[in-house]
């Protein structure tokens, strides 16, 4: 089918979506971030809305406009995007984790602006340990049947690290990109592997983010039948 034109065959369906990525502030002006754009997570939102589901959108510091038809709830930190992952997943049929998560965020916050001084070194900066959001959810499991979906971006060995991953996050599908030139960071384009707990393999070839969520929808909905 053409795009536009799918089966609405998630109606009546929640779905919950991650998109772009958090920012961890180490004073007013200064924070610690990624080069994750969102536009993966938004693909998948208009995707699911497309397909008749109710959609809520977890949307860390993207700049993008509200898909239409889809519920944004803005965050900035990984601890914010924790707190409205655990609240909208409560009644959702499907969770997709695609923002990228800051692993660390600095252990201490400057109310007012760090200043350098002449006659000394800059301070290190401390950083703590994130709450692992997905591992979390795919723990909780808020809904029976529940459908947890992760996403990976791995520079090597992408298969066999993908395959821990999965393992380690608990969840039912993990979306592995391999990240390299012109591919996953803020481009239009994506090329991934789909893993399973099933042990399934999914490959997605090359091209528009829409195929990809397209594709994560498909097994997502295979799995809530
Ligand atoms: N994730 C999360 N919470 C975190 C870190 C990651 O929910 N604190 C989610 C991401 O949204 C993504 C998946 O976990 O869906 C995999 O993220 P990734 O950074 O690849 O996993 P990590 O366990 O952080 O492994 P690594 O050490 O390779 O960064
Ligand atoms: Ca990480």
């Amino acid at each position: 089918l053409a795009r536009g034109v799918r089966e609405p065959d998630l109606a009546g369906r929640h779905v919950v979506v991650s998109a772009g990525g958090t920012r961890e502030p180490l004073d007013p002006v200064r924070f610690l971030g990624n080069r994750s754009s969102g536009k993966q997570g938004y693909a998948l939102a208009r995707t699911a809305a497309a397909r008749g589901a109710r959609v809520t959108l977890v949307a860390a510091n993207a700049s993008m406009p509200d898909p239409a038809g889809v519920d944004v709830v803005p965050v900035g930190t990984a601890v914010e995007l924790r707190e409205a992952m655990l609240r909208a997943a409560a009644d959702a049929d499907a969770v997709v984790m695609a923002a990228a998560v800051a692993d660390f965020r600095p252990a201490t916050y400057a109310t007012g602006k760090i200043k350098k001084k002449d006659d000394q070194e800059p301070a290190p900066i401390a950083l703590v340990r994130n709450p692992d959001i997905l591992a979390e959810i795919s723990a909780t499991r808020a809904r029976s049947g529940q459908v947890v979906v992760g996403f990976a971006a791995e520079t090597d060995d992408v298969l066999a690290n993908g395959r821990a991953k999965l393992k380690r996050k608990g969840c039912d599908l993990l979306v592995v990109n391999e990240v390299g030139e012109r591919k996953t960071f803020g481009s239009e384009e994506n090329e991934a592997v789909v893993l399973g707990a099933d042990d399934s393999e999914t490959p997605v070839a090359h091209g528009p983010k829409e195929a990809l969520a397209e594709t994560v929808w498909d097994l997502v909905a295979r799995r809530l039948e």
